[in-house]
């Protein structure tokens, strides 16, 4: 890794496995200073994304300071659609279930605080207080990042860089046959992202669907580790599992919300491709699609490219980071 002073991130979040995975691994990890954590709705109601989020935190060691805020409880336009059937009935593969060999609960859950800042609220103190060095990572659906640039224009527009979790170019989708679940919860929101000139970079399912790992791989990489975090691994991804092996077939986790963590981390394992991408709002089968225009034409003759999007990744380093992060 670079040696250079740790980048301040926000991260926005729908607590879901594979986000507490993201958030561990950003706490992790030196070259990232979490400055702030948002929920969203998605996986599971904003509220319970919000105790999920608490009680993750309350598993390491955080940051002085770390502000942590609650966001949409509902998308922009749509219903909300929620992905219990992935994640377990609380979001994180009901760690209820989790007992120490005492029977007691090994993660205890948290209560939600009577005050809690809005998302928006954090991300102005964070802007007020880091100025243009903040990125924000996405890992949920836009809902809070659109309506930042509705209500809270200055502070989002000052935001160094956006990480966006979402999207499907080349490859099928997974809430949908062509849409990415993040994109499809919400995607009257990710419509106003992608018109906004932010400086953008997608992480689609193309690149977060090649790296995953077996249920047993997974539980070598939490039983060889020496610290006892580890196997919260196994425990948050029982679920997933599940649904990956008895619906999805193929039995793989893929670490998505925490690839989009990787490339703030080490951009270097991405290969990019400035594009232009729209997403369909609304239609009975390409709900939340995601469409680049990789027509050859000449630059003049097609929409400018709205963001960077990682079409490709090292999948060997991204795992080995993965592993020496998580499991150390
Ligand atoms: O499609 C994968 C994305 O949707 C991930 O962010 C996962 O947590 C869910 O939110
Ligand atoms: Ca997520």
């Amino acid at each position: 890794m670079q040696n250079r002073s740790p980048i301040k991130v926000i991260i926005d979040t729908d607590p879901g496995a594979d986000d507490a995975l993201a958030i561990l691994l950003a706490l992790a990890s030196p070259e990232l200073d979490v400055v702030g954590v948002t929920t969203v709705c998605g996986n599971v109601p904003v509220g319970q994304a919000t105790k999920n989020l608490l009680r993750i935190l309350n598993l390491v060691k955080t940051p002085p300071g770390l502000l942590v805020g609650q966001g949409a409880a509902r998308p922009l336009e749509e219903d909300l659609v929620t992905a219990f059937q992935v994640h377990g009935s609380d979001g994180l593969g009901e760690l209820d279930r989790v007992l120490t060999a005492a029977g007691a609960p090994r993660y205890p859950s948290a209560r939600l605080p009577s005050i809690l800042p809005t998302a928006q609220e954090v991300w102005n103190d964070c802007v007020r207080r880091y100025a243009e060095d903040v990125t924000l990572i996405t890992l949920g659906p836009l809902t809070n990042l659109a309506l930042g640039l509705k209500v809270n224009p200055l502070t989002v527009q000052k935001f160094h860089s956006v990480i966006a979790m979402g999207g499907a170019i080349g490859v099928p989708g997974n809430i949908a046959p062509a849409a990415e679940f993040n994109i499809y919860v919400d995607p009257h929101a990710a419509h106003r992202v992608f018109q906004a000139s932010l400086p953008l970079t997608l992480v689609p399912l193309d690149v977060t669907t090649r790296v995953g790992v077996t249920r047993d791989l997974l539980a070598t990489w939490a039983d060889s580790s020496c610290d006892p975090i580890s196997r919260v691994l196994t425990d948050l991804t029982g679920k997933a599992f599940g649904f990956a092996e008895d619906v999805e077939g193929h039995g793989t986790f893929y670490f998505h919300d925490p690839l989009a963590v990787l490339t703030a981390i080490e951009p270097s394992l991405m290969t990019m491709e400035f594009l232009h991408v729209s997403v369909e709002m609304s239609g009975q089968v390409s709900r939340g699609i995601t469409i680049a225009d990789r027509r050859l034409r000449k630059p003049e003759q097609k929409a400018a490219p709205n963001m960077r999007v990682a079409v490709d990744v090292n999948v060997d380093r991204a795992l080995h980071l993965l592993r020496n992060r998580l499991c150390p």
